[in-house]
């Protein structure tokens, strides 16, 4: 398939193409922010859509075994890691996944740690649920961010309960490593800490490898609960299918009842029968499409580095999105938000809505076809030239 077809989504009711008026005061903006692909999905999923589609008949569903089978063996496959069928629970996306997490296994009022900069539905996730919110905000040195070990030894400290892993990191990029995941570990045996891993974003990783938390914290008595799914990867995310898996059968039990309190369940025969071909059949057009955003993150550093020296761009290991350090413009966040709107003409993710950390930065989408991130790099340039000019 080709990564550099521009396909329309114009008045597709695309959250990204349609609707950057209702966040960002102006439809004209070049959108590149919420996380999703301008790529077409793997053709083996829309032809197994295409077949519930000419079947006609869209009566209850219930989610086959065969979906079980093909998810444990792509986990084992890319990640090494042995996880049985009986392990999975499947959820209708991760956030209410999370959710439901934090409802099972904290009280109100419980302290639950993030890592800030941090997806910015984490704080409503705990503050929705009535939680405290204990912030571990990551560390920045020379090398780039990492996690900050001897704070979050502190917040443990205040008594958290559990603490909400990004791995890899959405927006920082950061995939974490043996030595950085077995130092948490090592923190959350210590306190007791449950940790739930949001690994949405596992099979994204343009440099090194991920390594699920629960297999690096194997040889920890912790409790990790896992969440994962297709939808970052194969660009399916309307079709609200993800999994969360249990390495504690007593948890399990616990978060299974729930759910079932709750009524949640996810039973598409659309996305079933996606995320199954996806994970049969989906490989080859992975790997090519991380070989494309590998040539759009080194397209924007390149490009960012010879035209536009105050910004810096940071390389993701892992995700679509590049996080640019935009501090040296010198503009408070509110400042760099209108610029970036009014000047710039773009949409990029203000990088402190993930918290008071990532002010300055932006977050730029590049799971696009080239023309597309080339089309948003030059406005940024044309309004960085004039302000630079006018200085
Ligand atoms: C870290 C992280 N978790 C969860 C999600 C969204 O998950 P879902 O759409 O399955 O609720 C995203 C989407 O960007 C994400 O980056």
């Amino acid at each position: 398939m080709s990564f550099e077809n521009v396909i329309n989504r114009k008045n597709t009711n695309s959250l990204k193409w349609d609707h950057t008026a209702e966040r960002y005061g102006a439809q004209e903006l070049w959108p590149m922010w919420v996380a999703d692909m301008d790529f077409r999905a793997p053709e083996p999923v829309i032809e197994a859509m295409q077949d519930v589609l000419n079947h006609g008949v869209f009566g209850y569903h219930r989610r086959p075994e065969s979906l079980r089978e093909a998810t444990t063996a792509w986990i084992a496959k890319r990640f090494d890691w042995m996880v049985e069928n009986k392990q999975l629970v499947f959820t209708p996306g991760v956030v209410p996944a999370i959710s439901h997490v934090i409802q099972t296994f904290t009280e109100k009022g419980d302290g639950i740690i993030i890592q800030p900069p941090v997806y910015y539905p984490f704080y409503s996730l705990i503050e929705s649920n009535e939680r405290k919110l204990l912030r571990n905000p990551l560390k920045e040195t020379e090398q780039g961010f990492t996690v900050d070990l001897e704070d979050l030894e502190v917040q443990m400290q205040k008594g958290a309960k559990m603490l909400l892993l990004c791995s890899p990191h959405n927006p920082i990029g950061r995939v974490w490593s043996a030595d950085e995941l077995e130092n948490i570990a090592m923190l959350c045996e210590k306190y007791n800490v449950l940790v739930v891993s949001d690994e949405i974003h596992a099979d994204l990783v343009l440099q090194g490898k991920h390594i699920p938390f629960a297999k690096a914290a194997a040889k920890k008595d912790i409790n990790v609960v896992t969440c994962m799914a297709p939808s970052k990867t194969f660009n399916l995310a309307a079709l609200q299918l993800s999994y969360v898996i249990f390495e504690k059968e007593e948890l399990q039990k616990a978060y299974e009842a729930h759910l079932q309190q709750q009524f949640v369940g996810i039973d598409s025969p659309f996305a079933t029968a996606a995320a199954e071909a996806a994970y049969r059949e989906g490989e080859t057009w992975l790997e090519e499409m991380l070989d494309y955003v590998r040539g759009n993150v080194r397209y924007v550093k390149e490009f960012v580095d010879t035209n536009m020296n105050l910004l810096d761009v940071m390389e993701p290991e892992g995700t679509y999105l590049v996080w640019v350090d935009m501090r040296k413009l010198n503009m408070d966040a509110s400042e760099l938000e209108s610029w970036l709107r009014k000047e710039a003409q773009v949409a990029f993710s203000d990088g402190h809505i993930f918290g008071k950390e990532g002010a300055g930065f932006v977050r730029i989408n590049v799971a696009c076809p080239r023309a597309n991130v080339e089309e948003g790099l030059h406005r940024l340039q044309s309004a960085y030239d004039t302000l630079i000019s006018s200085k």
